[in-house]
């Protein structure tokens, strides 16, 4: 029989489930759209664990609604929505799911890169919509090959996404607040991060969003962009200022955006971003692969499965909660 209680905030996927059934009695919100957090509290007022997936805020108030939590464990690489230090303080350990989707995040982005680039998108849209036997000429795209790249946020994912740029031909910079000690096997030069904005071709921003990240995109910045800059972001959009972003594509101070991610997510309609041409929007599916999911969830599960147990996570940011760093 099932000894521990979980609360899980999304549908389950088979994987995750199939590995946590024998381990835990499970609630599970099955509806569409994010669950209540009134609910969610209500739940945790007896859960041993709780499964999610960056969908909920966990601070000081989940915490206390929950005494019994020994674990929480989310289906994400990124846990700006996690009060890590709350966790620490209460002996959660907390788990997230590194690694497994960084091929396919740096495919989302180069593809995003190459798609505003050569405006895949938008030919399209030219063939669907039947211009392409009345208008002779699309819009011409532009050349990776012989482009600067720029990194912004060099980690697993900009070093895969640096592979896919250098075979295009491009030359690849990249600013981090800590360099690189192998950035010459990485193949990617480090830059300042103001040189990185006045000289690359191509901008793209996969740093994790915290509060020395958050906003640090905003008129100063696209103003020292070249004008015909592609800016993608594939990290969150919180550290970008949306206003700002929308002026400068709107007064082409900029070329271009990518983005898979935005602040506000999902944007409402009608929001100034849709009616700009120069833009191309994902909505968030940087990891959204049938086997990349299925990989999240099952560390997922192995992070939650080991917490409830007592054992050090696979997958733990806050290890000094088993008396580790
Ligand atoms: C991640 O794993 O952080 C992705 O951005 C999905 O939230």
């Amino acid at each position: 029989m099932s000894s521990y209680r979980i609360a899980v905030t999304r549908p389950l996927s088979p994987a995750a489930r199939q590995k946590l059934e024998p381990y835990a009695e499970m609630n599970i919100w099955e509806q569409p759209g994010p669950m209540p957090r009134s609910l969610l509290l209500e739940w945790l007022r007896d859960a041993d664990g709780l499964f999610s997936s960056g969908d909920v805020r966990v601070d000081e108030e989940l915490l206390a609604a929950a005494p019994r939590l020994k674990v929480i464990s989310q289906s994400s690489v990124g846990y700006d929505n996690v009060d890590v230090e709350a966790c620490t303080r209460r002996g959660v350990p907390f788990g997230n799911t590194p690694g497994v989707l960084v091929e396919a995040t740096a495919d989302l982005t180069f593809g995003l890169l190459l798609t505003s680039a050569r405006r895949i998108h938008e030919g399209w849209e030219w063939v669907r919509s039947g211009r392409w036997t009345e208008e002779a000429s699309f819009p011409f795209g532009v050349d990776l090959c012989g482009k600067t790249l720029g990194i912004v946020g060099m980690g697993d994912i900009g070093a895969a996404v640096a592979r896919r740029a250098q075979a295009s031909c491009m030359r690849v910079i990249y600013h981090n607040r800590t360099r690189r000690s192998d950035e010459a096997a990485v193949g990617a030069v480090y830059a300042e991060f103001g040189e990185l904005l006045e000289t690359s071709d191509f901008i793209v921003v996969l740093v994790p969003l915290n509060a020395a990240t958050q906003g640090m995109f905003g008129q100063a910045e696209f103003a020292r962009m070249k004008p015909t800059a592609y800016f993608v972001n594939a990290s969150r959009g919180k550290v970008v200022q949306t206003e700002a972003l929308v002026a400068a594509l709107l007064e082409r101070r900029i070329a271009y955006a990518a983005l898979d991610v935005t602040d506000p997510e999902p944007l409402p309609a009608g929001h100034p971003l849709l009616a700009l041409p120069n833009v191309l929007i994902t909505p968030h599916i940087g990891s959204a692969t049938h086997e990349t999911r299925t990989r999240m969830a099952e560390l997922a599960a192995d992070n939650l499965i080991a917490g409830l147990q007592g054992r050090r996570l696979p997958a733990c940011v806050n290890p000094e909660v088993f008396g580790e760093r």
